[in-house]
């Protein structure tokens, strides 16, 4: 137990945890703090998102251009760690680049948030009561939408729900909200916090309210992360024609078997789960790159993946009179403006990247990015399969890893062409082809 641990300065943190965790303290301090950033302010702004920093942890921050989205072109910026990710997706842009583009829909932009409370009380009696209920939680918590009406948002709507069938006296605020081009979960849950006040106070202060049924107790309140009708859809569509996608494949059996391969993502939820996990490949990576939240993303994205029950694909495809149509219907609840977008200094630059973009204009953004890579993926598989392009990214790394001159990489990479790639492999072919590297 490391007792006053958040007292700390940073360095006597790392210097704490070094001492107790680590073989070589020493090399361990020195190895952590050199990612710390030589300038004070940008490094103070990254130590406020989080608590108890010891430093900064690093991925890579990758660009796919060429994405040609609503007319207009796009250099997407994408922060991550897996490799053949970035390749895909611009190689993907770039395919459909010529075709007209990704075009996107915005189907809703509702946002939900919540309040749960146990009463003793019946239904109707509540229900019968909701205009007056509403009146008074808007007017208490007005001075908190106010600055969100004048934006064009605020609460558009209060539900009343009844669970009692499943818990007795479990009612919910079911309530929605329109957040512009903030994510909006701080002004979400400070309104449900109001109306959480304001509801016991309507049911204390209501004289019709019998006696017996005065006591009502909030359990919480919360913005929900699934907001299945805060929606855009992105689409790709050419002649079947058009599909010149490999050597060995007429782009008749090509559009055929991609159809066939996300039917399956349909069907089964063991195949669907990777198929959408490609998607998140390319959707994380921008959400990450503009600082919105991923687990959000993520977590309302699978949930609407089992909107009826079945966890199944999120991208459709379909052909038509000789027209291959591809698409995809994904729940993105993201802010433009507000939160990290604009505090950290890499995720103000990708949005500039992106032309500042509203965040309806992101929502279709990210769904381009996660067709786009869905797209590349199914591609992959149905022809090649994805172990080629994934192993020379691999072989890279591996290179890279054991610092191996630049003029031997490209040897090894000739070597490796038609091999599979291990460690052990590369290694190998190191101790017979090259100089003694620093393995
Ligand atoms: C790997 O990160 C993602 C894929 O498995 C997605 C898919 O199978 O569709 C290639």
């Amino acid at each position: 137990m490391i007792k006053g641990f958040s007292k700390l300065s940073k360095l006597q943190k790392l210097q704490a945890i070094a001492g107790q965790y680590f073989e070589d303290p020493e090399a361990a301090v020195k190895e952590i703090s050199s990612f710390w950033l030589p300038d004070e302010h940008k490094q103070q702004i990254l130590d406020g998102f989080s608590e108890n920093t010891i430093s900064n942890y690093i991925l890579p921050f990758g660009v796919a251009p060429n994405f040609l989205i609503d007319g207009r072109t796009y250099c997407i910026p994408m922060v991550i760690e897996e490799s053949s990710v970035v390749a895909a997706v611009s190689n993907a842009a770039k395919f459909w680049h010529d075709k007209g583009g990704f075009h996107t829909r915005i189907l809703g932009t509702v946002k939900v948030g919540q309040v749960h409370f146990m009463w003793q009380g019946n239904y109707e009696t509540l229900y019968k009561l909701m205009p007056e209920i509403k009146e008074r939680l808007i007017k208490d918590a007005a001075h908190i939408t106010c600055n969100m009406e004048q934006r064009g948002g605020g609460v558009l709507d209060i539900d009343l729900l009844d669970f009692t069938d499943q818990e007795a006296e479990y009612f919910q605020l079911r309530v929605k909200f329109e957040t512009c081009d903030s994510m909006g979960a701080n002004f979400i849950n400070s309104v449900l916090e109001s109306f959480a006040d304001s509801l016991v106070a309507f049911v204390l202060e209501y004289e019709d309210i019998p006696e017996s049924y005065k006591d009502i107790k909030i359990i919480m309140s919360i913005l929900s992360n699934y907001t299945p009708e805060c929606l855009v859809e992105a689409r790709v569509s050419c002649p079947v024609a058009e599909l010149n996608c490999a050597k060995d494949i007429d782009p008749q059996q090509f559009a055929w078997k991609f159809e066939k391969a996300v039917r399956i993502a349909h069907i089964d939820p063991y195949r669907a789960t990777t198929h959408n996990k490609g998607i998140f490949n390319g959707v994380d990576a921008v959400i990450l790159a503009t600082a919105n939240d991923f687990r959000a993303i993520e977590a309302c994205g699978h949930t609407f993946a089992s909107r009826d029950g079945q966890y199944r694909s999120l991208s459709y495809c379909k052909v038509e009179n000789d027209i291959f149509h591809f698409w995809i219907h994904l729940p993105l609840a993201i802010g433009t403006i507000g939160g990290l977008t604009s505090l950290h200094p890499l995720a103000r630059r990708s949005m500039q990247l992106l032309g500042n973009p509203t965040a309806r204009q992101l929502m279709g953004i990210i769904a381009s990015v996660g067709l786009a890579q869905n797209f590349a993926a199914v591609r992959s598989l149905i022809t090649t399969g994805i172990q080629k392009g994934h192993m020379k990214m691999h072989l890279t790394n591996i290179l890279h890893q054991l610092e191996v001159p630049a003029s031997l990489q490209d040897v090894a990479v000739e070597h490796f062409k038609d091999k599979t790639v291990s460690y052990s492999a590369v290694r190998a072919f190191l101790e017979t082809a090259g100089p003694s590297t620093s393995m």
